[in-house]
């Protein structure tokens, strides 16, 4: 079904409600007529009242299946409009009916007609209903002309009213003028109030929008603020980790030189399979590892200050992955490389650039445990002027938390990881003007992508 205004929306649970009110309505008329028959003795016509609450009975059927599965039919504003007429017009006949066939304007509930106009306001829109008001007057006094010069038979309630009333002309005429009199004026009064009910509804609907777009917008201002809190704090950790880290790398790398090269003497001077050695050998592996983490911090304290140039960033990308391609951790794993030609030349770093497509390549690689699919693709940003590249592989990806937190410096969840690779590359990318971000799921593989701009200065966003 098509979705409706706010207006429409309540037309069309009104013209529900209504269906239900007819129910209500026959069930009433029915106990109308056993009280007046079978308790005050009235003669009243069933064989003519009859078949109009049968009519009555049939269409609200019709209306109350339509409604029932409304939602197969293409409702349009139109067709609601067309619903709400025919349903007031359908009723304004049977009361009409009904009034005639019960006495006329010997019958007190031709005032009943009061009510409809009122159901016919609320439903229809300012100018409908007045058609059905001057429809309601011009039927009555049609009635009741002809029953007068008696082109119709008049029904006289026996017991009820006196018998000639319906060709009493001061009575008629009075009772005409008060029965248009009383109507249009029901109509008049009824519709100025709906019109500016209907208006001041207007006015609330307008603004609850405005307030809605202005929490949407506060709501992206403040995701935007804490965006931007925890770059700083980011920021401001990796630039005093990288003053600390640059001092005591520095510091530590000649003793560890020192340690190296004294335990290869001490395994070169053991006779072979002795213990000496093989506990050797255990510290020169550890020491390596040192080495590795020194070089990382290295890394992370030289990165704020990138040597651009102007560089082909695809070739710096077809270079990173010819160099992994053949070696022997990757001969499971299928590179799909999906590269768009004619991408804009970058003022880049080459060497650090390079370093964050290996840290990224390396990454997706351990994580898919030496075997999957890494899709790499690079193309041009949305303004035609930066370059976006992605790295997408079927590893098992992360969880919320683990993501929030491979940013930060020395975060591995592996047992011989630094964890500096993807610190040392978001500060690469940040001081390249760019954006390094992440989207993953547990179990549903990872997604790297960076974004270089155009003019590639300093600056730029980081967004996990
Ligand atoms: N593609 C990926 N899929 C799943 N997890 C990843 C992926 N890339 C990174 N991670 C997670 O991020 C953590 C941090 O990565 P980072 O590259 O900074 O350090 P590392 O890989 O653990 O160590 P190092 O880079 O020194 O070998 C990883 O330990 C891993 O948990
Ligand atoms: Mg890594």
């Amino acid at each position: 079904m098509k979705e409706f205004s706010p207006r429409e929306q309540e037309l069309l649970e009104r013209l529900d409600w209504f269906v239900k009110l007819r129910w209500l309505f026959l069930l009433g008329l029915a106990a109308l007529i056993f009280f007046s028959v079978r308790v005050f003795g009235l003669e009243l016509d069933l064989h003519a009242i009859g078949p109009i609450a049968a009519a009555v009975l049939l269409y609200n059927i019709g209306f109350f299946v339509l409604h029932l599965f409304q939602s197969r039919f293409k409702r349009t504003p139109l067709s609601l409009r067309i619903e709400a007429n025919l349903q007031i017009g359908l009723d304004l006949l049977a009361l009409v009916l009904l009034i005639h066939v019960s006495g006329g304007i010997e019958n007190p509930f031709i005032f009943f007609f009061i009510f409809h106009m009122i159901m016919g306001s609320i439903l229809l829109s300012g100018r409908d209903i007045w058609y059905h008001a001057g429809a309601t007057v011009f039927l009555l006094f049609l009635l009741l002309g002809l029953s007068y010069l008696g082109v119709i038979s008049h029904y006289h309630i026996r017991g009820f009213a006196s018998a000639d009333l319906w060709n009493n002309e001061p009575y008629i005429l009075a009772g005409a003028v008060a029965f248009g009199t009383t109507i249009l004026m029901t109509v008049y009064m009824t519709n100025s109030i709906t019109r500016s009910v209907r208006h001041r509804q207007d006015e609330l609907l307008l603004a609850k929008g405005q307030i809605e777009n202005k929490s949407r917008e506060l709501e992206q201002a403040n995701r935007e603020l804490i965006r931007q809190q925890n770059l700083l704090v980011r920021s401001e950790k990796l630039a005093s980790l990288g003053k600390l880290s640059a001092g005591v790398a520095h510091e530590l790398n000649s003793p560890l030189t020192g340690i190296m090269n004294f335990s290869y003497f001490i395994r070169d001077a053991c006779p072979e399979k002795e213990q000496v050695q093989l506990d050797v050998a255990v510290v020169i592996r550890e020491t390596e590892r040192c080495k590795k983490i020194i070089k990382g911090l290295l890394d992370f304290a030289r990165q704020s200050e990138p040597e651009k140039r102007e560089n082909d960033v695809l070739e710096i990308l077809k270079k990173t992955i010819a160099l992994v391609e053949n070696h022997k951790d990757f001969r499971e794993i299928e590179i799909i490389k999906d590269f768009d030609s004619g991408l804009p030349r970058l003022m880049l770093d080459r060497d650090q650039v390079q370093q964050v497509f290996m840290n990224l390549i390396v990454n997706a690689e351990e994580a898919m445990n030496g075997a999957g699919t890494l899709y790499v693709r690079a193309k041009p940003g949305p303004d035609g002027q930066s370059v976006v590249i992605m790295f997408r592989d079927n590893g098992p990806g992360m969880d919320e938390d683990t993501m929030r937190k491979i940013f930060d410096p020395f975060f591995t969840t592996k047992e011989m990881g630094t964890g500096l690779g993807l610190s040392v590359s978001m500060g690469i990318i940040v001081n390249h003007g760019g954006e390094l971000e992440v989207e993953s799921k547990k179990g549903g593989g990872a997604c790297f992508t960076i974004t270089l701009p155009a003019n590639s200065g300093a600056g730029g966003r980081a967004a996990a």
